[in-house]
């Protein structure tokens, strides 16, 4: 039977269970009964896009409502999981029709970008995404001391309980999100179920998580957020009725920074320790988190499976033969759904006019040349019949969008051709942002 046969439509709350058989089906899995229903309770919140033949389901999509920071603001941004097409159809265009529909949806739903993390790399750029975020895998020699070229945070660390790191860390991660594009909000229910989660998916010898931070400590006194020393209280207390009790001046200073990671211990070789996610506000306190991981006992290796590409640890680390980079990989993938709006909902570091020449096969409405004109205090985007300045695929325009890559790479890469000498350099200063963008979240 060809593709006229296959319907698409949403998968209603009573199909979930069958999407998900297909799922673990297609992905080689058989999870147990509480997993199931941790997946079941994801699904429901998602947008669930079926592929049915005679009724039945022989593709499924899901899509997280999340919201992305881009730069200088954020999107809502359905984000694809649990893609899967039965193996008795494979190859017959069932997940080209599913995305189909998953970009119909989200231009009826105002929503001018889409993500995923892939699978196999080699799926989606044809369906017009570009790697948004790339990931560095980091491995750090811990038998001996962390090696570093500057003077770490001296103040003390503390060991905080998972349960409660959603409400110390969230408003923290949440700030980290408008100078790195690229990154989902994260619900309460997100960081729980997700992030902090008891058993690792892919490794059930790791450790729960543990999560320490630097800062957010109770103080006496002078070490007050905003730097202050309190030498104008007179009577040395802070308190309108002048009373001196004992926790007067007590003080939460800010937080500094944190890390997530597990452990584990492993028969042929030291113990390890996987680092999830580490934050921090200054150098320092980033190379105090470093350093205390380094130099966990009973541990001789750091293993940070997805640190941004522009890791300030690559600059002040002293050996770069213990730190060393061990892979790069894509990391979020991008749809510009909406060229226009999603161009328009991002912030421009420098004024830039030039005609885009955009291919895309697949969203018709974006492709064809468009005057551009941004700068830091205004954006246009007008179909135009001036000549193109630059033709770029909407894939790696995708790449460009978060800051990720430059124009200039893709010219270099003969996948971006400049016609106007100029055009490039313009529109890479325009489109700058300070920090690579980055995501851990993988879903
Ligand atoms: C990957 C998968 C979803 C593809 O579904 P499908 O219905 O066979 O894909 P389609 O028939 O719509 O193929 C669309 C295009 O993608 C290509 N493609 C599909 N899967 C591919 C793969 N794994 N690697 C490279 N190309 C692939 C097809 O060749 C086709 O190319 P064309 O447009 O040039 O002809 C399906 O094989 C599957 O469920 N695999 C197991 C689960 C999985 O890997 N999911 C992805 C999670 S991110």
């Amino acid at each position: 039977m060809g593709m006229d046969s296959i319907q698409f439509r949403d998968v209603p709350e009573t199909g979930i269970d069958r999407a998900l058989s297909l799922a673990y089906l297609v992905f080689h899995e058989s999870p147990e009964e509480e997993k199931r229903k941790h997946h079941h309770d994801l699904l429901l919140g998602c947008t669930r896009i079926g592929a049915y033949e005679n009724g039945e389901l022989v593709g499924f999509l899901a899509a997280f409502p999340f919201t992305v920071s881009v730069p200088g603001g954020e999107l809502p941004c359905p984000c694809v999981t649990f893609v899967s097409v039965a193996p008795t159809h494979r190859r017959r265009g069932v997940l080209s029709g599913m995305i189909a529909e998953l970009f119909a949806r989200a231009t009826a739903d105002g929503a001018p970008i889409a993500s995923l993390w892939a699978s196999e790399d080699a799926i989606y750029g044809r369906f017009g995404f570009g790697a948004g975020t790339l990931g560095h895998t980091v491995e750090i020699d811990s038998r001996r001391p962390l090696a570093l070229r500057i003077t770490p945070d001296d103040r003390p660390l503390r060991l905080v309980d998972p349960a409660d790191a959603p409400g110390l860390l969230g408003a923290y991660y949440d700030g980290t999100r408008a100078e790195r594009a690229g990154r989902i909000a994260r619900t309460e229910a997100w960081w729980r179920e997700e992030w902090l989660v008891t058993e690792d998916e892919e490794d059930d010898e790791l450790s729960p998580p543990r999560v320490v931070v630097l800062g957010g400590h109770q103080t006496n006194g002078p070490d007050s957020p905003d730097g202050s020393d309190g030498s104008d209280s007179s009577n040395g207390s802070d308190r309108p009725d002048g009373s001196n009790s004992p926790d007067a001046d007590l003080r939460t200073t800010p937080l500094a920074g944190y890390a997530i990671y597990r452990t584990k211990t492993r028969d042929d070789a030291p113990g390890l320790v996987r680092l999830d996610e580490l934050e921090a506000d200054t150098p320092a306190a980033a190379a105090a988190l470093w350093r205390y991981l380094a130099s966990i006992d009973l541990t001789g290796q750091i293993r940070a499976w997805g640190r941004p590409v522009d890791d300030p640890l690559l600059l002040f680390a002293a050996d770069r033969d213990q730190v060393r980079v061990t892979g790069e990989f894509p990391a979020l993938w991008i749809r510009l759904v909406d060229v226009r709006a999603a161009l328009a909902a991002r912030s421009w570091a420098a004024p830039v006019d030039v005609v885009l020449d955009v291919r895309d096969d697949r969203l018709p409405a974006n492709a064809g040349r468009h005057r551009l004109t941004a700068s830091p205090d205004g954006f246009t985007y007008a179909a135009t019949e001036d000549p193109a300045d630059l033709t770029v695929d909407v894939r790696d325009l995708a790449a460009c969008y978060l800051g990720g890559t430059t124009t200039d790479a893709l010219v270099r890469a003969g996948l971006a051709t400049e016609h106007t000498l100029g055009a490039v350099r313009a529109l890479d200063a325009a489109l700058r942002t300070a920090r690579l963008p980055h995501t851990v979240d993988e879903f």
